[in-house]
């Protein structure tokens, strides 16, 4: 029943601090690994660090620490990373961890008793920053072909694994699994890449270029090369970091995800080295593509190298995890901009997701005294039919088919979800539960509506929890469902209308608050609003004069197409709106104008209950100097007919973008 499911990202190696590649897998596969938990697999997801080899040694000279001091440095910085991005990984691996050492070297002396590793004189090009040689029609140049560096003649003495012994067998694997390597277009590479001879693989470094690694078990003067080494972590963790040695439960891997630039070592060095250690193939190696920053190759040199840590800080861990997640497809290259990152936290986070879990709570409190009431099914029509069945089957269906290891569509699956949220928020807004609730008449078609929502949030609390565990648990506890996401939740069919009812809903904090452009640009706003504020002061007393000559012949004052232009009109949208304390007339508005959310305390609770407004569109006077009104700052002003008795908000029936111009 519990299919064992053992998921690993690579070792990524300690010579810097983690950055956002290092974040992407690992937050790829703590998705997968939740995922498979809630579906009832035995999990095992493994991370760790890759601690030997040229660059950790080379680092650690830099930094003027012996190597093993500074991996010890900076191990902590991965783990905490792991802890704030909210990794669930079941073990963490390090290369010098003793029982890992020992494993490398069975392997390489069950190799080297095999026959399978052999000495050799070697002369070729050596890439000192790849740690590799490069035969001659590599070579362009005097520059290495990957990393474009300079590279130099190196003729020494080494080992070597007859790699070139396993090329057919390893076509062969390739051409007759196509879940072997994925995606298809990177199986493609490999298979390109096996079509020249494969070359037998040089294993060893001398001490004396290289002390910083594993000796070999047969020839003290020789460390293992970084490779050899870091790839059995997969094996060698499953004999000690499970609470029992577990390398026949979790081997072979259900996946490996790794980014498109260590493909090759893994499709071809890898599974090499498993032919001939006689052990059974990864299921799916998956390779990811790599990100730029803002456009640009990502590098210490550029300075543009993007910490995880301060993304978090600013925009929350779930923005991140849900970004990176769906801005791209998983093999594919993507962009990454802190734009594109604000862009999505507003549109799909807070004004879809964080909109559908408020207004439905704010509903349940208004108009169900806060618990969810219990839906009357004879009033159910072709609306709430809909939202049953996306909901089911993004549960049942969408989500086991996307994240299935040999397809990773962690984009679609995500667009699936909010396909939901948008029927969501769209089901509100058409069945508008603050009509329904003026007719008594109404009472049982409003529980059943009020109770479709809440139970789309419950399908949509189980689909986002691998995604976004902290949104998930937020969203629970303002449902007041007690999901208990560290049990097997998906590994039953989840029934529309299981959601109990009569719990008790709370609200809290809004789940993801919409950020300013930049909180620099927020500040640039307010000091030019106070600049052109003392402009208009000082202009005020020869306005005033000018207007009173531009009085028209019904004594209505006049003004220039120049003055009206000076009022900045935009389209808004309402998000959120309730009473000001105290006041019967005054509501505030938490409104979206496209790039920014403005609060607006308008007067016009006599006419409207704040739910009614959630969700409408609206016409806002968007450059008003902002006012107190009872204690709250108003940001700008609702158009609305009327005078002291306010006839009707201004609204816009058009799919028009908030923030647009109106004129
Ligand atoms: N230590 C080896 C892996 C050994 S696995 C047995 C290694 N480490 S690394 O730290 O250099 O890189 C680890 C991962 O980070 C690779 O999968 C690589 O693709 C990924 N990324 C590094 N920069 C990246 C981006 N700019 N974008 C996405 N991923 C990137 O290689």
């Amino acid at each position: 029943m519990t299919h064992p499911f053992y998921i690993t990202t690579p070792i990524y190696y300690v010579n810097d601090v983690p950055h956002i590649g290092h974040a992407y897998t690992t937050i790829a596969a703590d998705v997968l690994a939740r995922f498979y938990r809630l579906r009832g697999n035995d999990v095992f997801f493994l991370t760790g660090l890759d601690e030997h080899g040229q660059k950790v040694q080379q680092a650690a000279t830099k930094a003027n620490i012996a190597p093993q001091a500074h991996c010890d440095q900076l191990t902590p910085q991965f783990k905490n990373l792991w802890k704030t991005l909210m990794m669930s990984h079941d073990g963490f691996i390090r290369t010098t961890d003793s029982q890992h050492q020992t494993v490398v070297q069975q392997f390489l002396q069950t190799l080297y008793d095999k026959g399978l590793i052999y000495q050799a004189e070697y002369t070729g090009w050596y890439c000192t920053f790849d740690e590799r040689f490069w035969t001659e029609k590599d070579v362009e140049g005097g520059l290495c072909p990957d990393c474009k560096r300079p590279i130099e003649q190196l003729s020494e003495s080494n080992y070597f694994f007859r790699m070139s012994h396993y090329q057919d067998r390893l076509k062969a694997h390739i051409q007759n699994h196509p879940e072997f390597i994925r995606p298809a277009s990177r199986r493609n590479e490999v298979l390109g890449f096996l079509e020249k001879p494969l070359e037998d693989l040089s294993i060893s470094r001398p001490k004396s270029r290289l002390s910083w690694g594993i000796e070999l078990p047969f020839d003290s003067a020789y460390v293992t090369y970084v490779w050899f080494d870091a790839l059995t972590n997969y094996i060698s963790a499953l004999d000690y970091l499970p609470s029992s040695p577990s390398r026949n439960r979790y081997w072979p891997a259900t996946v490996h995800l790794v980014g498109k630039d260590i493909l090759t070592t893994h499709a071809v060095y890898w599974s090499t080295m498993l032919m001939a250690l006689e052990l059974a193939l990864p299921h799916t190696i998956f390779a990811h593509g790599w990100w730029t920053v803002n456009g640009e190759k990502m590098s210490k040199s550029r300075g543009n190298v993007v910490n995880p840590n301060a993304v978090v800080d600013e925009f929350g861990v779930d923005a991140f995890r849900y970004f990176l997640l769906r801005e791209v497809p998983f093999g594919q290259d993507g962009d990454y901009s802190q734009e594109a990152l604000i862009g999505r936290n507003n549109s799909d986070l807070a004004n879809g997701l964080g909109n559908l879990l408020s207004r439905t709570v704010t509903l349940i409190q208004r108009f169900a005294s806060g618990q969810i009431p219990a839906p009357v099914r004879s009033t159910e029509d072709e609306h709430d039919r809909e939202l049953h069945a996306a909901a089911e089957a993004l549960l049942q269906t969408t989500l086991p088919y996307h994240l299935n290891p040999e397809r990773l569509e962690f984009n679609r699956t995500l667009e699936a979800i909010w396909a939901l949220v948008q029927l969501g928020n769209q089901y509100i807004d058409k069945t508008a539960p603050w009509v329904l609730a003026k007719d008594p008449a109404n009472q049982e078609r409003l529980q059943t509506v009020l109770y479709n929502a809440a139970e789309t949030l419950r399908f949509l609390c189980l689909a986002t929890a691998a995604f976004m565990p902290a949104t998930a648990q937020n969203m629970n506890e303002q449902l007041g469902l007690s999901l208990n996401f560290s049990h097997s939740l998906l590994a039953q069919k989840i029934t529309w209308g299981e959601l109990p009812v009569g719990t008790t809903v709370r609200k809290g904090q809004s789940l993801f608050p919409r950020i300013e452009a930049t909180t620099r640009n927020k500040e640039k706003h307010i000091v030019e609003q106070k600049v052109e504020a003392v402009k208009r002061e000082s202009k005020e007393g020869t306005k005033e004069e000018a207007h009173k000559d531009q009085a028209n012949q019904t004594g209505e004052e006049q003004i220039a197409i120049e003055d009206f232009m000076k009022v900045k009109l935009k389209v808004g949208k309402v998000l959120e709106a309730e009473r000001v304390p105290k006041s019967n007339k005054l509501l505030k508005l938490q409104v979206d104008l496209g790039s920014e959310r403005r609060q607006i305390v308008a007067g016009i609770g006599k006419k409207y209950e704040p739910e009614e407004l959630i969700g409408q569109t609206i016409v806002v006077v968007a450059n008003l100097k902002p006012a107190k009104l009872m204690g709250v700052e108003s940001q700008g002003m609702v158009l609305a007919a009327g005078g002291k008795e306010v006839l009707g908000l201004l609204t816009i029936n058009e799919d028009t973008a908030p923030g647009s111009q109106v004129k």
